[in-house]
């Protein structure tokens, strides 16, 4: 397995005021290890520290102890050579104001050695890809917060990077805007094997794009797997509430390890189970086996909100 991107042990502090010094401890001996061709989720509440972390990593910020190395090399005497195969976007850019969507554009495809005909080619397939085609001669200080965003996505792949940092893409979307501009981000990890790295505070973007997810707070990562896996990880279930008629007796759930709580009323019960999908059909066999006739049958999935809130906490 080929690494793109190794954390080892990183810390970095900010030190604020010119009267009172302040220091603040923004990561604390963070250690991340992702392989090539992954999409990887940085989650976590405000002033964890993921975007200091992607600001590490993409050398816009140098550590202060501890180690980060991109695709083999060390970014502290290799961060020219890296950054040619880097690139970051974030969901608060900024850029020049009175240039064009096209003229910002072109000014860093140009920072990368574009010209000519590459140059002109590049431009067309990104305002393509991001539907700013309309917005080409539109200056940046006349442009949405959305179109905004488009832009600062498409400026990232001016270098066809083979790492991409996506800090908060969609944040100032509207939901048919963000819902495109995933399936973008998607489609440019599929089709040209590109690692991405994305801080969201939205759990659903989280859960639809994200094969893992480290969750970090205070500085450290608390947790990291699939998003199922941390579901299982802290007992967070689905819940299966059925409505039924008749006399039910359901002692054989009680004992079973894929049941987390089980609660049984006059004419309904609410059963907390790992996983719904696998244990749904479980559950209506003793309904079945007891000839209880079911009125009514809702699931609660959790989901990576759930996982979010418990480890914010
Ligand atoms: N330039 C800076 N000067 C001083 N403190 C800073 C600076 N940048 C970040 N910090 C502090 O470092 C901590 C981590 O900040 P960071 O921006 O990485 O958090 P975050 O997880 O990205 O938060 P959010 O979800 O709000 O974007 C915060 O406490 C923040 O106040
Ligand atoms: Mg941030």
């Amino acid at each position: 397995m080929k690494i793109a991107v190794e954390v080892k042990g990183l810390r970095k502090s900010f030190v604020s005021g010119w009267w009172k010094r302040k220091k603040k401890v923004a990561l604390k001996g963070v250690d991340l290890t992702v392989p090539e061709g992954a999409f990887w989720g940085i989650l976590g509440p405000n002033g964890a520290g993921k975007t200091t972390l992607l600001s590490v990593i993409s050398s816009l910020l140098t550590p202060e102890e501890g180690e980060v190395r991109v695709f083999g090399k060390d970014i502290r005497t290799h961060g020219y050579e890296i950054c040619r195969h880097i690139n970051l976007s974030s969901g608060h850019a900024n850029f020049l104001w009175s240039m064009t969507v096209r003229e910002n554009l072109a000014y860093y495809a140009m920072l990368y050695g574009l010209s000519g005909r590459p140059l002109a080619a590049k431009l067309d397939e990104l305002l393509d890809l991001f539907e700013l085609k309309d917005f080409a001669k539109v200056r940046f200080d006349e442009l949405s917060t959305g179109t905004k965003q488009k832009l600062s996505l498409s400026k990232a792949l001016v270098n066809n990077p083979k790492l991409l940092l996506l800090d908060e893409p969609s944040v100032g979307l509207d939901p048919d805007v963000a819902r495109r501009m995933r399936e973008t981000i998607r489609q440019v990890h599929d089709r040209n094997g590109t690692t991405i790295l994305m801080t969201t505070h939205n759990m659903r973007e989280a859960e639809q794009l994200c094969e893992e997810v480290a969750f970090i707070k205070d500085g450290t990562i608390k947790a990291f797997g699939k998003p199922l896996d941390l579901k299982r990880h802290l007992r967070l279930g689905d819940t299966i509430r059925i409505s039924y008629r008749g006399s039910l007796s359901l002692p054989p759930l009680q004992d079973t390890p894929w049941v987390y709580a089980l609660q049984v009323d006059d004419s309904s019960c609410r059963i907390l189970v790992d996983d719904h999908h696998q244990r749904l059909p479980k559950v209506l066999e003793l309904f079945i086996g007891q000839e209880i006739s079911i009125q009514d049958i809702r699931i609660q999935e959790s989901d990576l909100e759930d996982v979010f809130i418990a480890f914010s906490r």
